[in-house]
């Protein structure tokens, strides 16, 4: 399994703070965020990772993650020119994913589950499993659906369930489980990312790769019992510091 963090994107709602850094480079407590999202990959095990961001700050935070040995891991990097979409942002890493899963992660999301065992089911799924398995995404119960990706589920299968709805920010919320930033995928993410269209807003959609699953029957998700956030507005990243404290000081 390789991994993809993926922090392009213009960081527009979180300006000005994003004129001067990546917003993944922005302070939570007492780390900078990509640190989360890299958390879950090295304690899966992800040791080869590409760090997709775009022009701007791209040398601050090759800059900050170095070669990756600070962590025991190897970074590459791969530059988004222009904001295209998060599917557009994986996309990038299919030369550097070469023909393994991928685990992809938003720079921005933070997950206070252990979602090891899932990755590891995962990558492990053989047989009849496999083919259940080509795309897993993690779900969490939230009071506001329309502002995430929002899936439906059905009955349980071995520990996870099955996707059987997905739409991205709907007006009308079939349910209140949103879609966390965090994906795992087989290759054929690629192919699929190849022959996509951009949304009405202009952007390769990552709902779009999982919705292609889903009409494949092999879309999985876990639905997450503690916290997450997505700390990509003033509020939210405010709430992830305190949440991440919190923890701290437990
Ligand atoms: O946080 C979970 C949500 O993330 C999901 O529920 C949604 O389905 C998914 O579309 C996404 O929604 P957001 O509105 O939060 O996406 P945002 O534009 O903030 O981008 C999320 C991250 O992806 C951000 O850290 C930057 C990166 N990104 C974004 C775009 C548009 C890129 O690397 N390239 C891009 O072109």
């Amino acid at each position: 399994m390789k991994g993809v963090l993926i922090c392009g994107g213009t960081g527009s709602r979180l300006r000005p703070l994003t004129d001067v850094t990546n917003k993944s480079l922005l302070p939570v407590y007492d780390r900078p965020l990509i640190h989360y999202p890299l958390d879950v990959m090295l304690k899966a095990g992800i040791k080869d990772i590409a760090v997709v961001t775009g022009t701007e700050h791209v040398d601050q935070i090759a800059n900050y993650l170095g070669s990756g040995s600070r962590f025991g891991c190897t970074f590459a990097f791969k530059v988004q020119e222009k904001a295209g979409g998060i599917a557009q942002a994986l996309g990038l890493a299919e030369e550097f994913a070469a023909g393994d899963n991928v685990c992809a992660i938003l720079g921005d999301n933070i997950f206070f589950d252990d979602i090891t065992p899932a990755i590891t089911s995962f990558e492990k799924a053989e047989g009849p499993e496999r083919s259940r398995r080509g795309g897993h995404v993690f779900l969490k119960e939230v009071p506001d659906p329309e502002r995430f990706g929002v899936a439906e589920i059905d009955g349980k299968l071995d520990g996870s369930f099955r996707v059987t709805g997905i739409e991205e920010k709907p007006k009308n919320p079939k349910s209140n489980l949103a879609v966390t930033g965090c994906y795992l995928y087989d290759k054929n993410c690629f192919e699929i990312i190849r022959t996509m269209k951009p949304s009405a807003r202009g952007e390769l959609e990552i709902t779009d790769v999982s919705r292609e699953y889903l009409h494949r029957q092999n879309l999985c998700a876990t639905v997450l019992q503690k916290e997450w956030i997505d700390a990509g507005t003033f509020e939210s990243l405010f709430r992830a510091a305190e949440m991440v404290r919190n923890r701290a000081t437990l």
